[in-house]
């Protein structure tokens, strides 16, 4: 499976059950040569096992799996080639930075000088070149990441595939890996499927988003696709909706409906086309500007008043008691009344 020039790596029906428990049910996707798709959701969603069937470290219960025109959900893992990469790195600790590299080169009888150049290159990539010579020991955990990157891509497999790669590191460094993980993928081109719970993961580092829940398929779509336009509620909430006001449908006219309960009443934009009855309302946090900007404003209590830097993140409470959160650079206090208004199509209804 050298062949690294494949247009599309197809996932159909692909399914993997556990006994009578469903892990993954009859998964879809087309993934372009070259593109970096990221399986994102909660824990226990099937992301791992997804990624597993396509590794060919798990067989599939149902479905297959193909490169254009070649079935290869049959193949053993190292027919298949690809890279991995995952949350515990599992270097060789006896091994130097260099050796732990060049392992996977050996392995497949590459001639001594093509080993050096390819691994120097590799080292390049992932910024090691002076460390070498260094045992993994030696390394912070960014670093010794790296190098379990390095190692999965100087084999240049045909896809790499990635399950929470950065998920041991601590913030400053998952930023920084972050950043090295898309600079590779700019330079390389290497087709990648990349399995994080981490939303903002997956929208700085995906040209395409899978969003899984209980083994099925929410919502495929770019990050803008899928954070702007969610296509439930479920969707919404992992995306960062934080509000998900339950509220009564009053009036609809096309998408646009009213929503109104408790003390509120919201002109929104209707997701799945429910027109009556209950519903609920997703907004973000920072879709809220505080004042009496539009005719869609609510009136809030302060409750709560985080400091973030240029910003607050507030908690109040909406007129009926129920919590709302918001940002804003005005400066609030607790026990403060604010109006607080939303563009009517930053209002998502779906149904509950
Ligand atoms: N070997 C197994 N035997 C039985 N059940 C399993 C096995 N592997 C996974 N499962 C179950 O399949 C479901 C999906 O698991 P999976 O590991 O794919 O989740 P995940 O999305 O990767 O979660 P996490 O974010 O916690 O890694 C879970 O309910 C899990 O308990
Ligand atoms: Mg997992």
């Amino acid at each position: 499976m050298s062949d690294k020039g494949f247009s599309e790596l197809r996932l159909e029906g692909v399914s993997r059950s556990f006994g009578s428990a469903n892990a993954l049910k009859g998964l879809d996707l087309t993934i372009s040569g070259q593109e970096f798709v990221a399986l994102l959701g909660p824990s226990g969603c099937g992301k791992s096992t997804a990624l597993n069937c396509l590794a060919g470290l798990m067989p599939l219960t149902g479905g297959s799996i193909w490169i254009d025109d070649k079935r290869i959900d049959g193949l053993p893992p190292e027919q298949r080639g690809f890279g991995m990469v995952f949350q515990n790195y599992a270097l060789f600790p006896h091994m130097s930075v260099r050796a732990n590299i060049a392992f996977g080169l050996k392995m497949h009888k590459v001639a001594k000088a093509d080993i050096t150049r390819r691994v120097d290159e590799a080292l390049r990539l992932v910024q090691l070149t002076d460390h070498a010579s260094k045992f993994p020991g030696q390394l912070s955990g960014g670093q010794q990441q790296r190098v379990a990157i390095a190692r999965a891509v100087v084999l240049e497999p045909p896809v790499v595939l990635m399950d929470e790669p950065l998920s041991n590191l601590d913030a400053k460094l998952r930023l920084e890996m972050r950043m090295e993980i898309r600079r590779l993928h700019q330079t390389l081109g290497l087709t990648t499927v990349y399995v994080t719970h981490d939303q903002e993961e997956a929208l700085s580092l995906a040209d395409r988003l899978v969003v899984l829940r209980d083994g099925e398929v929410q919502q495929i779509g770019t990050p803008e696709e899928v954070y702007a336009q969610p296509v439930n509620g479920y969707v919404a909430s992992f995306m960062g909706y934080r509000n998900m006001l339950a509220l009564e449908i009053t009036g609809a006219s096309g998408s646009g409906v009213v929503v109104e309960g408790n003390g509120v009443r919201l002109s929104g934009t209707s997701r799945d086309g429910l027109a009556s009855g209950q519903a609920v309302a997703a907004i973000r946090p920072e879709d809220f500007v505080v004042g009496d900007v539009t005719a869609n404003s609510i009136d809030v209590t302060v409750e709560i008043v985080e400091y973030h830097g240029r910003e607050l993140s507030v908690s109040a409470r909406l007129p009926g008691g129920e919590p709302v959160y918001f940002r804003t650079d005005k400066r609030l206090a607790p026990g403060d009344s604010a109006k607080i208004s939303v563009p009517a199509e930053r209002v998502l209804v779906f149904e509950p």
